[in-house]
């Protein structure tokens, strides 16, 4: 299996265009390096690819990485996008993918249901981009792969939610079609990909226990680390994402997995992002890889 990322920050991408914080000057200086918003690559024989979900800066991602270069006039290697939740930061991009080549989109009915309720997506040409309607816990095939749906803690996208909710609300980590994991399989090895996931409960430690490349939530270091970069008043619980650190987080959460721990969907804001910094090497030492834009693994 091949696995390229494509872009390994979270909504707003490093440096954010608003942003001023240490990560995103650094990033502007040159000090570290940039990323753009998540998205990530999959296939099995490095020709036909799965894109797990379509971020907006697709159109470079996909121009700077030569697996996804036409082989003809008008052409993709793209088979299939997968879309792991409604938020922009996953289907913005489709609107780049409109340009008349046939590809296939899979979606839950929520997500899916979401997209076709706004008129602007109407610019896909349903005549060549179909719309697939994926189950949870329901396999289907994608470019010679076997890909899983399954719900994982989560909540709706940001511009459907209701005012006032709360940051201990259930509905962040509600279980349902909203927000999804992928268990991706070529029959030998088995790779999983959860850019959002609210918290890590034993079932998902078990679920998870067969997997051979873990790309997993990395938004924040901590809950609070908005309102400690003084960026922002947002908590990772209240935009659906469990913190890295912490006896909850997902380094002590997922410390038993045998897999290659890798972090993906990282905000701009979390400090494991610097390279020297003690945060990254906490990381390490508990055995999990940092994703760029351009890593690429062949699990
Ligand atoms: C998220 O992952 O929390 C969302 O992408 C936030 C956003 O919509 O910017
Ligand atoms: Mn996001
Ligand atoms: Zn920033």
């Amino acid at each position: 299996m091949h696995v390229t990322v494509l872009g390994a920050g979270a909504g707003g991408g490093l440096p954010q265009w608003n942003c001023g914080c240490a990560n995103c000057s650094d990033a502007r200086s040159g000090k570290i390096p940039p990323m753009t918003q998540s998205s990530v690559g999959v296939s099995l024989d490095g020709t036909d690819w799965v894109v797990l979900n379509a971020s907006p800066d697709i159109r470079d991602q996909l121009a700077r990485t030569p697996e996804f270069h036409p082989r003809a006039l008008r052409d993709t290697p793209i088979h299939t996008v997968v879309l792991t939740n409604g938020d922009i930061d996953h289907v913005a991009g489709l609107l780049t993918l409109r340009e008349k080549t046939a590809f296939r989109v899979a979606a839950t009915a929520e997500t899916a249901g979401v997209i076709e309720a706004n008129p602007v997506f109407g610019v896909l040409d349903r005549a060549l981009v179909s719309f697939d309607t994926i189950r949870l816990e329901t396999p289907f095939e994608a470019a010679g792969l076997t890909i899983l749906p399954f719900a994982v803690p989560g909540k709706i996208p940001l511009y459907l939610e209701a005012e006032g909710i709360a940051d201990d609300s259930e509905a962040l980590r509600a279980m349902g079609e909203q927000t999804i994991g992928l268990r991706i399989t070529d029959g030998t090895t088995t790779a999983y990909y959860i850019p959002g996931c609210a918290e890590v409960p034993d079932w998902l430690v078990d679920r998870l226990s067969d997997a051979d490349l873990l790309l997993f939530d990395g938004t924040v270091w901590e809950n609070d680390e908005m309102t400690r970069t003084g960026t922002g008043r947002k908590t990772g619980a209240r935009m659906g994402h469990v913190p890295m650190s912490g006896a909850e987080g997902s380094i002590a959460r997922l410390a038993g997995l045998s897999a290659t721990k890798v972090f993906i969907h990282i905000n701009n804001t979390n400090p494991v992002l610097q390279p020297d910094g003690p945060e990254r090497a906490i990381a390490r030492d508990a055995g999990w890889t940092v994703a760029g834009d351009g890593t690429r693994f062949t699990p």
